[in-house]
């Protein structure tokens, strides 16, 4: 699949997650099997600002190329000087969030609040597209609520701004995260493109990732919340594209990409905001391991990743006995 001048070596992409979706968790997905990650959203006005939060924000490791950094922002001018630093920066493309729900970026113009207005939107990818000698992208919702359903205007119009893809999550900004998946409106949005359209939303497994490549006859798929703790998906979604079983995920594969994020999370973070932000990743990882809502809530309460790092051994060591002697999973849901 091409974007632009970029080739991915898949079709199934990382969605940007805030909070989640850092240096650490993006290399291990796209190590595990993404085509492509991107990074957490990036405030544009705070990166012309030069703050030292997005600064950290905009960090990447050349392990994950193609670089798809995301920027919020509503107003044209500051969106291009923002893509400009992005450019200098050596990102490959620059995707533009139109669909972040939360109450004080949509009050800025930004987010999801593009949605309602097609003519500003078209006006920040122009400005984008303008100022980046790169591939713009353009990761919107469904539209603003049941009411009003616009993504396939919206989407033409960012692609007469000159937007090289676009990824449509299958929900409106009134649909948050619940468990509406309008794969229609992903469908009538490719129908309507010349341009690469990826779907998203409610994918979480090889079998719903084949279904939305069906029905919505997409170019590729963007898995979000199904990564958290299962990175492996990306590889079982790639499998299922080949006609191919997923490949086994072992106790011993669990442990050393617990250790492994826990390791690069020390390295890139600092060991204390590390420790912090691995906690849910913890959580993620060991739902539905036996006894690991147990061992879960004792991991929360360590603050060295020395100590994290033992318990997380010490436990899978536990499991291993377990599987050994008695012959049973150690996973008990959820696979
Ligand atoms: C914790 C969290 C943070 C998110 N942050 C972003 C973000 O920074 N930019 C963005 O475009 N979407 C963001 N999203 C939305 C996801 O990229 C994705 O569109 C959404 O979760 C639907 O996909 P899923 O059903 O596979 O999770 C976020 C979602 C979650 C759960």
């Amino acid at each position: 699949m091409r974007i632009g001048s970029v080739t991915l070596p898949g079709r199934v992409v990382a969605a940007p997650m805030a909070g989640v979706s850092d240096l650490p968790f993006r290399e291990l997905a796209r190590e595990l099997g993404a085509a492509m990650v991107c990074t957490e959203m990036v405030s544009a006005e705070a990166l012309v600002r030069r703050s030292g939060r997005t600064r950290a924000l905009m960090r990447y490791a050349e392990g994950e190329r193609p670089v798809s950094m995301q920027l919020f922002g509503g107003r044209p001018a500051v969106m291009a000087e923002a893509a400009r630093v992005l450019c200098d920066h050596g990102v490959d493309l620059i995707d533009i969030n139109m669909g972040c729900p939360v109450r004080k970026v949509v009050k800025s113009g930004a987010g999801a609040a593009l949605m309602r207005e097609p003519t500003q939107a078209a006006a920040v990818v122009a400005a984008v597209v303008a100022a980046a000698d790169r591939p713009v992208t353009v990761k919107m919702r469904a539209g603003w609520d049941a009411t009003s359903m616009n993504a396939v205007a919206v989407a033409r119009a960012c692609e007469q701004a000159g937007a090289a893809a676009v990824c449509v999550h299958a929900r409106t900004r009134g649909d948050g995260f619940g468990p509406q998946r309008r794969y229609d409106v992903v469908a009538a949005v490719k129908a309507a493109l010349t341009i690469p359209v990826i779907g998203n939303g409610g994918i979480d497994s090889p079998a719903a990732a084949m279904h939305v490549l069906a029905e919505c006859a997409c170019d590729a798929v963007m898995v979000g919340r199904a990564a958290l703790g299962n990175p492996w998906i990306f590889a079982a979604i790639r499998a299922a594209l080949r006609g191919a079983a997923p490949p086994v995920v072992t106790l011993g594969a669990r442990r050393q990409a617990l250790l492994r994020h826990l390791a690069r999370a020390v390295e890139v973070h600092g060991e204390q905001l590390a420790v912090r932000r691995m906690r849910k990743h913890l959580a993620w990882y060991l739902h539905g391991l036996r006894d690991g809502h147990r061992v879960k809530e004792a991991l929360q309460r360590l603050d060295s990743a020395a100590e994290v790092a033992a318990a997380v051994a010490r436990y899978f060591d536990r499991l291993a006995t377990v599987e050994a002697t008695s012959g049973c999973a150690a996973v008990e849901v959820g696979e």
